[in-house]
């Protein structure tokens, strides 16, 4: 091999590493334009990092999250969803807030991810459907 066929073997493998890292980036629900499922997408987020505060041993603020029924519920502010419109639902504005805001969600640990609040705007911006999913 010379010089410079190993140059371009170099080249063509990085290209494919690059094009590899770009494929499964946009795997993830990046963009609106990607359909979000709530028990692919959302539900990981809500049960990692929520379900231990609104879920079967505590109720903040009387909310549940682990099943569809309760986060439809609400709690004791009212409803936390109103589909299709992710600014008005505080299930995704509590987690969109400065890090030093007391209202920010979750209540305790790192905030969320942008991904994971992109994940939780668009599912909501897509009209909040739960597909199949009733419970965790
Ligand atoms: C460490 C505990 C804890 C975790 C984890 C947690 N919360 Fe909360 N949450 C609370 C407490 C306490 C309240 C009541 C006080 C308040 O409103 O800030 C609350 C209230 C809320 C409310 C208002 C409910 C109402 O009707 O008044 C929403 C919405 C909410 N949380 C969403 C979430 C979401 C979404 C997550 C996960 C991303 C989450 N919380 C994770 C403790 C937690």
């Amino acid at each position: 091999m010379n010089h410079w066929t190993r140059t371009t073997t170099l080249l063509a493998g990085a290209a494919a590493i690059a094009a590899l890292a770009l494929t499964t980036s946009t795997s993830q629900p990046a963009s609106a334009a990607q359909q979000v499922s709530f028990a692919r997408d959302v539900w990981p987020i809500v049960e990692s990092r929520c379900v231990s505060c609104h879920g079967p041993v505590d109720q903040f603020n009387d909310l549940r999250m682990d099943t569809a029924q309760a986060i439809l519920a609400g709690g004791r502010g009212g409803k936390i969803l109103v589909p299709g419109q992710p600014e008005q639902s505080t299930f995704y504005t509590r987690v969109n807030l400065p890090a030093d805001d007391l209202d920010l969600m979750p209540a305790e640990g790192d905030p969320l991810s942008p991904q994971e609040i992109e994940t939780i705007r668009a599912w909501i911006a897509q009209g909040a459907d739960f597909g199949g999913w009733t419970g965790g």
